[in-house]
C-alpha cells in the first residue's frame, strides 16, 4: 500500500478482507484460553493461550507495522517496549547509548536496572556530538525527543552504527510513523508508546517495536511473551479504531502547532520556543530533509512555575496534563515530574481545536499570566 496516501493507509490499516457480513474491523476477542483441538492441541490453530496469541492484537500489528514498514509488536505501554527491547538485547559487559535529553524514565531504568546488571550506559545527547560507536552493542535516539525537541539525522547515525557493528533503534513517538520511517532511514529497530498521538484519544496506553530484522522481532517476541507485557485486547481493539484517523488528527496538529509556534515566536514574555517545523529551529535543517511531517508538540519557557500556573489556570482551551499526542490542547511543566528542565518549562501538545480559537486562548492566557 505504499503508492497510497496517508489517509488511505491509515484507514485500511491491518483490516482483514472484506467478508460479507462482516464489520471493517472485527471486535476485541477476549480471551484467555481458546477451545483446543483435542487431538493435536495447539498446533492446530493460531490461537492457543491469550498471552502469546490473541487475533485483535495481531490486527494491531499488522497496522501499524505497515505504517512503518516492519514487523510489529505491540506492549502494554511504551515503556514495556522500550525496557522490553533493551532487556531482551543487552547482556552484561554491552555498552547501549541513550539519549541524555529523551524521556527521562528511560534514564532512570537504565541507571537503575541495566547498570546494575553489568551493561554499560552512555548518555549523549541527541542532537550530538556522538562518540565513537566502536564496541557499542545498540544506540536508542529519540528524534524529536521529548521534551527538547532536538532531532538527529537517523541515516548518517544508522551508517555508523553499522560501521561499528552496533544496532539503532529510534524512539518514533513524537513523529509517528506518519511523521518519519525510521526504517526506510536505514534503523534496525523501530520503539515508541503508542499512548500518544499514534492512539491521539488520551485512552489507552500501548507501546510497540517494529523492525525488518527476523531474529530481532522474535527475540523481543519471546521476551513479550515470558514476562507477558502485552496489551489487552479492548485497548489493542481501541487503538487500531483510533489509528484510522491518524492522518488528520495529525495535520490538524501540526497546523495548530505552527500557528501557536507564530504567536509564541513574537511574543517578548516567552523565551526558549523549539518546534522543529519553524525555519529558525536549530533542528529544523535536519527534521525537514528527514521528516514528512511536523509534530503538534512544542516547547518554550514561561520564566517560573507560578507564571506557567497562571497561564493554564487562565486557558479555557489548555489542559493541565502530562502525556502529548492528544485531541485537546495540553501543557505539561516537566519539572515537577521530576524532568531535567527548568522551574518554567512547558511542554505544550496542541490538539485538534479550530487554529484561531486555540491561538486566541493562549494569546489571551498569556496575557492573563502576566510576567514572570
Ligand atoms: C518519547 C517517549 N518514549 C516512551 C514513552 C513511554 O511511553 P508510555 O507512557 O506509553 O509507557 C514516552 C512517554 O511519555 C515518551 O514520551
Amino acid at each position: 500500500m505504499t503508492d497510497l496516501g496517508d489517509g488511505t493507509r491509515c484507514v485500511r490499516a491491518g483490516l482483514p478482507e472484506p467478508a460479507p457480513g462482516d464489520p471493517f474491523l472485527p471486535g476485541p476477542v477476549l480471551a484467555a484460553p481458546y477451545h483446543l483441538d483435542p487431538w493435536q492441541g495447539p498446533a492446530a490453530s493460531p490461537n492457543g493461550y491469550g498471552r502469546p496469541d490473541n487475533p485483535t492484537r495481531r490486527l494491531l500489528e499488522a497496522a501499524v507495522g505497515e505504517l512503518e514498514g516492519g514487523e510489529c509488536r505491540v506492549f502494554a505501554s511504551g515503556q514495556a517496549a522500550i525496557t522490553g527491547v533493551l532487556l531482551a538485547l543487552l547482556r552484561p559487559g554491552d555498552t547501549v547509548l541513550l539519549p541524555s535529553d529523551g524521556y527521562f524514565p528511560v534514564r532512570s531504568f537504565a541507571t537503575d536496572v541495566l547498570g546494575t546488571m553489568g551493561v554499560r550506559v552512555v548518555f549523549v545527547p541527541t542532537a550530538g556530538p556522538y562518540p565513537s560507536l566502536d564496541g557499542v552493542r545498540l544506540v536508542l535516539v529519540e528524534t524529536p525527543a521529548n521534551p527538547g525537541l532536538d532531532v538527529v539525522d537517523v541515516a548518517v547515525l544508522a551508517e555508523q552504527a553499522h560501521a561499528a557493528g552496533a544496532l539503532l533503534a529510534v524512539d518514533n513517538t513524537t513523529a509517528t510513523p506518519l511523521g518519519q520511517r525510521p526504517l526506510d532511514l536505514g534503523a534496525d529497530l523501530v520503539v515508541a508508546s503508542g499512548t500518544k498521538a499514534l492512539t491521539g484519544h488520551s485512552d489507552l496506553l500501548l507501546g510497540y517495536l517494529a523492525s525488518r530484522n527476523t531474529e530481532l522481532v522474535e527475540a523481543v517476541t519471546l521476551w513479550r511473551t515470558t514476562t507477558g507485557s502485552v496489551p489487552g485486547a479492548f485497548d489493542a481493539w481501541l487503538a487500531h479504531r483510533s489509528l484510522a484517523t491518524l492522518d488528520l488528527r495529525l495535520a490538524r496538529q501540526s497546523a495548530n502547532a505552527a500557528a501557536v509556534a507564530d504567536l509564541l515566536a513574537a511574543r517578548a514574555d516567552v523565551s526558549g520556543l523549539r518546534w522543529p517545523g519553524r525555519p529558525d529551529d536549530p533542528a529544523y535543517a535536519v527534521a525537514s530533509a528527514q521528516m514528512r511531517r511536523m509534530p503538534g508538540v512544542l516547547s518554550f519557557d514561561l520564566g517560573d512555575a507560578d507564571r506557567v500556573s497562571r497561564f493554564v489556570e487562565a486557558a479555557r482551551l489548555v489542559a493541565a496534563a502530562t502525556s502529548f499526542g492528544g485531541l485537546h490542547t495540553t501543557a505539561d511543566r516537566r519539572a515537577q515530574w521530576g524532568d531535567d528542565t527548568s522551574p518554567g518549562f512547558v511542554r505544550l501538545s496542541c490538539g485538534v481545536e479550530d487554529t484561531p480559537d486555540l491561538v486566541a486562548d493562549i494569546a489571551a492566557a498569556l496575557d492573563a499570566a502576566g510576567e514572570a
